[in-house]
């Protein structure tokens, strides 16, 4: 099989840093074009950075890493270091990385890769705020064509919301960019909270992958045993959601997800609904059914996935 050409665009965070160990796993499966980082959880310059450390950790270093937007398009960025600490990659204590940012800009990356993919279109994986997509799309229109789809981790219906009661971080964020990728025609596939808080982090989940016992894995123990603790204080689960592998997980291995097509729109006026991602799940409007609607995941599985993912790293 042809391995998958993939762009990553993240905010990393120790849930993106996890997907972005499972893609860095699986050659076999992924074309890793680059990794871009926006800001979202920590500011532009740490997430670069945090993105940097995890490419590093993984071995994969021929990967190129970018920056993209520091701030959302409209809204005054809004960060989240109350979960995953000062750096955004709070828990192990990974070095100061070596490798360095690629100097092009992020959306220029994605800009140039996209209308370079003549032959295969591009999958992009956004497991942060979709602030360089739609930055891209706003500055070249032309590129959504080259897209095979869009997975993101993003939104929530039946959950709520994790930053506001109806709202997701990612989208709230940056609305107005979730807003027009919503709106792009590009088939979107969304891991919300509706499926993300049925794969919890136990601890006898997160003691699996201490007992991998290499470096990479350890350190995700490490990340998990660290963000897991805000989580738990809110929901009072056995454990923290673990969000954005399942965007890679459903590259990986999507029979692990049942989801509908239906269509989602994105709230961009009222402060009191901003970013809340209003899903027409029983199909009362006509409206076009631009989003596949992830709503289950065998979690046995995901966290399985993950683990083996981990096995095939340093
Ligand atoms: O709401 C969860 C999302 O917000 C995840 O992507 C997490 O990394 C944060 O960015
Ligand atoms: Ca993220």
């Amino acid at each position: 099989m042809t391995p998958r050409k993939i762009i990553i665009d993240t905010d990393p965070g120790q849930d993106d840093a996890v997907a972005i160990l499972m893609a860095l796993a699986s050659p076999e499966a992924f074309d890793i074009l680059g990794i871009v980082a926006v800001a979202g959880n920590v500011g532009l310059k740490q997430n670069a950075i945090n993105a940097l450390k995890v490419v590093e950790l993984s071995g994969r270093t021929e990967i190129p890493v970018y920056a993209g937007c520091d701030k959302p398009m409209k809204r005054t960025l809004v960060t989240a270091e109350h979960v995953h600490g000062d750096t955004g990659l709070n828990g192990p204590d990974l070095p100061e990385p070596q490798l360095k940012l690629q100097e092009q800009h992020g959306v220029d990356f994605i800009i140039e890769t996209l209308r370079q993919s003549i032959e295969d279109n591009i999958t992009l994986c956004t497991l942060g705020p979709l602030t360089n997509i739609a930055t891209a799309f706003e500055k070249a229109p032309d590129i959504v064509e080259n897209i095979e789809e869009i997975i993101m981790m993003g939104g929530g219906y039946f959950q709520g919301g994790n930053i506001t009661p109806v709202a997701e971080f990612n989208i709230y964020v940056d609305p107005h960019a979730a807003d027009i990728v919503m709106r792009s025609g590009v088939p979107v596939t969304m891991a919300s909270l509706d499926v993300t808080h049925k794969v919890l982090s136990t601890k006898a989940r997160i003691d699996a992958f201490f007992n991998v016992g290499t470096k990479s894995a350890t350190a995700v123990g490490e990340m998990l045993a660290f963000s897991e603790r805000f989580d738990l204080e809110k929901y009072k689960w056995q454990g923290a959601p673990l969000h954005d592998p399942c965007v890679i997980a459903y590259l990986l291995q999507p029979e692990l997800f049942t989801g509908r097509q239906c269509n989602v729109q994105v709230e961009t006026q009222s402060e009191l609904t901003m970013g809340m991602t209003v899903a027409d799940y029983w199909n009362i409007t006509d409206n076009p059914k631009n989003v596949n609607f992830l709503d289950n995941v065998d979690d046995i599985g995901y966290f399985e996935l993950i683990k083996n993912c981990l096995l095939r790293l340093p």
